[in-house]
């Protein structure tokens, strides 16, 4: 039992007003404490800004290159970025459960690359999200593919899941083989993806990006892509950055750079203090000097 507290000299700090801040992510302020602070194990509270490392590629296409050996090539890297996707399989296996940073766990899947891929359902249970613990699930959505329909119906699913139980939901914008990534399209899957409700949604970045952030009412990350030489990656990077993305949700172009932890640093430059690209690129190269030199 703790003892009585009748002491006559409280301080109600009367003159100190109770602050009542906005959450720092745009279009987040109306979501639950928990979800919230999921996000801000996501986007950096200072920077309001994310380096999401992505490594769940395998979940379609198998041993990527520069994935074959997650151990060996992922684990490096992981005091670097500010939060790691990837499926429960490697997560189990192979993540220390050390990492203290936000987990985006890719919540779909089912066809490989050899057919047809929007024919994903949902492929783990909220409650196996629950237990990894993780602040995000992510979801492809197709939209204009054959299976458009189900996989907006993954994520609306996933979206009544999560908020019931205060896990974010990444919509991740699928632009298939034989359709255009250009603004208009962006505009189109990045705002059905918010207005259906996701936490926050991934897409590419293309030209007039800054019309596609403009209309996409929550955050907004783009995917890396392709795997683009060095200078070219941090440019894309940055002029994303610019035009109003809040981060990077990058794979390849980190794990398949010649020197990925020299790489994922000059990322961060970009994305948290607006570095310019010659100048991150720069850096990148010394980086990689250093390590050649040690
Ligand atoms: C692809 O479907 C996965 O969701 C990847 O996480 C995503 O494409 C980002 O990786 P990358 O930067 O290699 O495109």
């Amino acid at each position: 039992m703790p003892e009585k507290d009748d002491k006559d000299a409280k301080n109600f700090h009367v003159d100190v007003p109770t602050p009542n801040e906005p959450f720092f992510l745009r279009g987040s302020n109306s979501l639950d404490w928990g979800l919230k602070n999921r996000l801000a194990k996501i986007f950096n509270p200072q920077s309001g800004r994310t380096v999401m490392l992505a490594i769940d590629h395998g979940y379609f296409q198998g041993p990527t290159t520069g994935l074959e050996r997650v151990d060996v090539n992922i684990v490096p890297l992981l005091p670097y970025s500010d939060t790691l996707m990837c499926t429960r399989g490697i997560l189990r296996s192979t993540i220390p459960p050390s990492y203290g940073k936000g987990v985006v766990l890719r919540m779909s899947g089912g066809p490989s690359i050899l057919k047809e891929l929007s024919n994903e359902r949902l492929a783990v249970d909220i409650e196996d999200a629950v237990r990894l613990n993780v602040a995000a699930m992510a979801v492809q959505v197709f939209v204009g593919g054959e299976y458009e329909t189900q996989s907006v119906h993954n994520m609306t699913r996933l979206v009544d899941a999560g908020l019931k139980h205060g896990i974010a939901t990444l919509a991740v914008t699928a632009v298939g083989r034989d359709m255009v990534r250009d603004a208009k399209y962006m505009r189109l899957a990045c705002r059905m993806c918010a207005e259906l409700g996701a936490t926050y949604v991934k897409t590419y970045y293309c030209d007039d990006f800054d019309t596609v952030a403009a209309s996409c009412p929550v955050p907004i990350v783009i995917a890396g892509g392709k795997k683009l030489e060095e200078r070219e990656a941090l440019t894309m990077a940055h002029n994303a950055i610019q035009a109003g993305a809040l981060g990077v949700d990058m794979g390849r172009n980190i794990f398949q750079s010649e020197n990925p932890q020299a790489m994922i640093q000059a990322v961060r430059k970009v994305v948290h203090e607006n570095e310019q690209p010659d100048r991150a690129y720069d850096y990148f190269l010394t980086l990689k000097n250093e390590k050649k030199s040690a």
